[in-house]
């Protein structure tokens, strides 16, 4: 299982002392966890530092559409990002969407893969579209277009985030998310003939809910925001995934 910690634009230079007990977590358990932290640019390095000698990854939370350098004023590369220790990127959440559509998404995850970056692909429908009944259009134009010139999809893990559920404290149906996490399958299995992609789930996860979320068939893992950023809380989501 995956558990990925998207820390946005929080922390600062003393949030590290917070990994303490997540590395040591993480030595335990080794076996069955992937974690992941994802802190904003600032703090990547200090983070790396501190899990070198760990099972934890560290990636960024963006990267800018060309992958080496140029003259883009306060944009980041993907390069930059491996050149740091990196190994993953998460591209496509929807709080970035609002300045990026889905082509420059699909040039993003091109530029990360180009430098060997594994990328966390976020899709997610918002509130409106899901009343529409528009999730599944939403979801497979966001997956065709973002992937689009891609066919080997072995460095790219899929998550599953509805816009409306992220921060709200509301998660979706066990129905819906079952029917949902199998329509992104069948998507990949019919376009990219593609069957073993690993599926994140994220919104709103914590120690309450994620016992029913371990239910749904088919998830690989979670993309935590609020919860991963208190160590204890990220730990108590992961035992609870577990016993
Ligand atoms: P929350 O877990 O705070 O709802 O955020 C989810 C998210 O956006 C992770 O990328």
């Amino acid at each position: 299982m995956y558990f990925v910690a998207n820390w946005k634009m929080f922390g600062s230079i003393k949030s590290v002392n917070s990994l303490k007990k997540v590395i040591s977590y993480s030595k335990i358990k080794k076996r069955k966890l992937n974690i992941i932290y994802c802190p904003p640019y600032t703090l990547i390095k200090s983070f790396l530092d501190k899990t070198k000698n760990s099972n934890i990854k560290i990636g960024a939370q963006d990267c800018h559409s060309h992958s080496k350098y140029g003259p883009f004023t306060g944009a980041v590369s993907s390069k930059m990002i491996k050149d740091l220790g990196c190994e993953f990127v998460i591209i496509g959440h929807s709080e970035t969407r609002t300045i990026n559509n889905n082509k420059k998404i699909n040039l993003k995850i091109q530029a990360a893969l180009s430098e060997k970056l594994n990328v966390i692909f976020c899709i997610g429908e918002k509130l409106i579209e899901k009343k529409n009944n528009k999730t599944k259009s939403v979801l497979k134009k966001q997956l065709l277009e973002g992937l689009k010139n891609i066919n080997n999809l072995n460095n790219i893990i899929i998550a599953y985030e509805p816009v409306w559920s992220i921060g709200s404290g509301i998660i979706p149906t066990q129905n819906d998310l079952t029917k949902n996490i199998k329509f992104i399958k069948d998507t990949l299995k019919i376009s990219k003939n593609n069957t073993k992609s690993k599926i994140l789930y994220g919104g709103s996860v914590n120690p309450k809910n994620i016992k029913n979320l371990m239910r749904i068939n088919n998830i690989n893992g979670f993309l935590i925001g609020g919860a991963s950023t208190n160590e204890k809380i990220f730990i108590d989501i992961m035992k609870k995934s577990i016993n």
